[in-house]
């Protein structure tokens, strides 16, 4: 694993940003070949959605030869409310760039059968081969995606029930608590251990023991993202604050 600990939000955006961008102009892609990256939401991949916007406009970049796969969202939020996640991609990032709106993939939160939402989602993404960079934030109890303390680290895409900590820091997206949905579809640990590079976004000193638990502790399903120690090839962005605990 790698760690990258940078001064500030700002400069995090700015590091992954580039760092993606350079990946996608590396990556030589064909028809049935493109590059496949893997996009969080949440307050984390902010800045960097903002810089491959301002890479983009300045013609350092194209989206063009990229397909995406998200990795989670509510179950039972309409797909316009401000809050879903699908409503948040477009509006922070999708709707800025040359991306075909055919190669965007959202989980479902509103399929009738979300079991076969999820599956046929995994099977989506072995279509593509492998997910090339999967980007990430993790929550202040360390789960990743929407996989919260406790999950099996061979999980795969499924629906997940929303802890009581996740419903709280979450809430400050919603008017009341209870509105916040209290399952989510979610892509597994072992989805995300299957991408050939994995960046993880962790900021803030509430991260401070997410991120002790990623680096310094050990695998474990209390704190998902701890498993990826187990990947090969595993970077961690973050800012001064969020190392309080290393
Ligand atoms: C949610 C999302 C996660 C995200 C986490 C942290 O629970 N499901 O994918 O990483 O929140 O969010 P934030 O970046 O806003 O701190």
């Amino acid at each position: 694993m790698r760690l990258i600990p940078l001064r500030s939000a700002d400069e995090m955006g700015q590091w992954a940003a580039r760092y993606i961008a350079d990946k996608i102009n590396q990556f030589h892609p064909t028809a049935d070949k493109p590059f496949v990256l893997g996009c969080p939401t949440g307050s984390s991949p902010l800045a960097t959605y903002r810089e491959l916007i301002r890479l983009f406009q300045a013609g350092e970049v194209s989206f063009q030869h990229v397909v995406t796969f998200n990795m989670d969202e509510y179950v039972g939020l309409p797909s316009n409310h401000p809050q879903s996640y699908r409503y948040f991609m477009f509006n922070n990032f999708f709707n800025h760039i040359d991306i075909n709106h055919d190669n965007v993939h959202l989980l479902n939160g509103n399929a009738a059968d979300l079991d076969k939402e999820c599956h046929e989602y995994e099977e989506k993404i072995r279509q593509f081969g492998q997910i090339h960079l999967f980007m990430g934030g993790v929550g202040s109890d360390g789960h990743i995606a929407f996989n919260e303390p406790g999950s099996s680290l061979a999980s795969r895409t499924r629906v997940k029930t929303l802890t009581k900590e996740t419903l709280q820091a979450n809430a400050r997206f919603f008017d009341d608590i209870n509105e916040v949905p209290k399952m989510a579809l979610t892509i597994g640990v072992g989805t995300l251990l299957d991408a050939q590079e994995v960046l993880v976004l962790v900021d803030g000193h509430h991260k401070a023991q997410a991120l002790h638990a990623a680096v310094e502790g050990n695998v474990t399903h209390q704190w998902t993202v701890s498993a990826m120690q187990m990947h090969p090839k595993c970077m961690i962005v973050c800012d001064e604050p969020a190392t309080d605990e290393l």
